[in-house]
């Protein structure tokens, strides 16, 4: 089995808030990250995927043919945007990292499936020293 990682960036904004929660709750949860107006992240996405080379090509898959579909699934429709109110796979959901993870593996996984490789991970970098991996 071997692991083939492609690396993108997109911008994008977003606000945690838990509209259960009052204002004082958030500020205390969320801190700066609860700021009414919005603030905004340079995500570094690493999406890898697994399978075993085609005796044909020497290839997992075509890396560049993967970047293409993280540029049209994510890329496309997350950058230079609102989190909160722009994703619609985002809709209704708090816009943490791990959520965002987790639902960009849920929009990748049925174009990755069915090519004889599959998802391995979404790690998904929100600030320098802050990054989340998903599995799964
Ligand atoms: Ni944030």
């Amino acid at each position: 089995m071997v692991y083939l990682t492609r690396v993108e960036h997109f911008n994008a904004a977003h606000r945690l808030y838990n509209e259960a929660w009052s204002d004082e709750e958030n500020t205390r949860v969320f801190g700066k990250c609860a700021n009414a107006n919005w603030h905004g992240h340079n995500y570094e996405l690493h999406v890898t995927i697994k399978g075993e080379p085609n005796p044909d090509t020497g290839f997992v898959f075509n890396a560049k043919t993967l970047g293409d579909l993280i540029k049209d699934v994510i890329v496309e429709r997350a950058d230079h945007r609102n989190l909160n109110l722009d994703v619609d796979f985002m809709k209704g959901k708090l816009t943490s990292a791990e959520n965002f993870a987790i639902n960009i593996w849920k929009e990748l996984q049925p174009h990755v499936a069915g090519n004889g490789v599959q998802m391995h991970r979404v790690m998904l970098k929100e600030t320098q020293n802050i990054y989340v991996e998903y599995f799964g």
